[in-house]
């Protein structure tokens, strides 16, 4: 498949790509099953329409956005989603990860690989950027062990700072600065 120039990273297990409003059925058919939306906060919709899919679409194209569709290599059909929230005021040489993967393709390196390349790529777009900030829900070990082969460490425990669909959890907090990023990517 030819790669385009709504591509922003071609990597050996997917494609990581601006949406399309032709992706809206596949991020439903990725996103609308609790064992995505779980660990998600509170905004990420449950059940997950095709009308959220269409409006998220929108406002992941908007200028300034950094959210992007993960694909397959084969036939570039969505199967998840990545990318950065800005924030702000002191904090605005720092950026928020978030991600998702379909449950079809958990387990095979997908998110590992995505969201390695994703922070390198980040870094080298923004030149004052300075850190990279992902908030985990504490039984999401999946998640946590993403970030852990990604660069990223743990730097504390928001205890019983969750509290979603009745469950009360801590959130474990994890930072990948650009001085971490630069050591972790080296060559041994
Ligand atoms: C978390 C998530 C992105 C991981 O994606 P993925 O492509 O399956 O991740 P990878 O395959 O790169 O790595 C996951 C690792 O965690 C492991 N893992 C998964 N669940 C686990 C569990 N409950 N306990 C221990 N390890 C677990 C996997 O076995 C794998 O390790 P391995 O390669 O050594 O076998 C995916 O599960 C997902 O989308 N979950 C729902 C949404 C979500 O939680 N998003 C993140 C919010 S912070």
């Amino acid at each position: 498949m030819a790669e385009s120039s709504e591509t922003i990273l071609k990597l050996s297990k997917s494609i990581i790509r601006r949406y399309r409003t032709s992706d809206a059925a596949a991020v439903v058919e990725g996103a609308d099953t609790p064992l995505v939306s779980e660990y998600m906060s509170a905004s990420f919709p449950s059940p997950y329409t095709l009308e959220r899919a269409l409006g998220w679409i929108k406002i992941a194209n908007e200028e300034g956005s950094l959210h992007f569709a993960i694909c397959t290599i084969d036939s570039d059909v969505v199967i998840g989603a990545c990318g950065f929230d800005h924030r702000t005021g002191v904090e605005s040489r720092t950026k928020l990860i978030g991600y998702w993967l379909s449950p079809k393709y958990w387990g095979q390196g997908i998110m590992t690989e995505v969201i390695t390349a994703l922070s390198g790529w980040i870094f080298g777009q923004v030149s004052t950027l300075l850190k990279l900030e992902a908030t985990v829900v504490e039984e999401n070990k999946g998640s946590i062990k993403v970030l852990e082969r990604s660069g990223y460490q743990q730097e504390g425990v928001k205890r019983m700072s969750v509290f979603k669909n009745g469950r009360v959890s801590n959130a474990v907090l994890f930072g990948l600065t650009r001085n971490d990023w630069n050591q972790w990517s080296q060559p041994v």
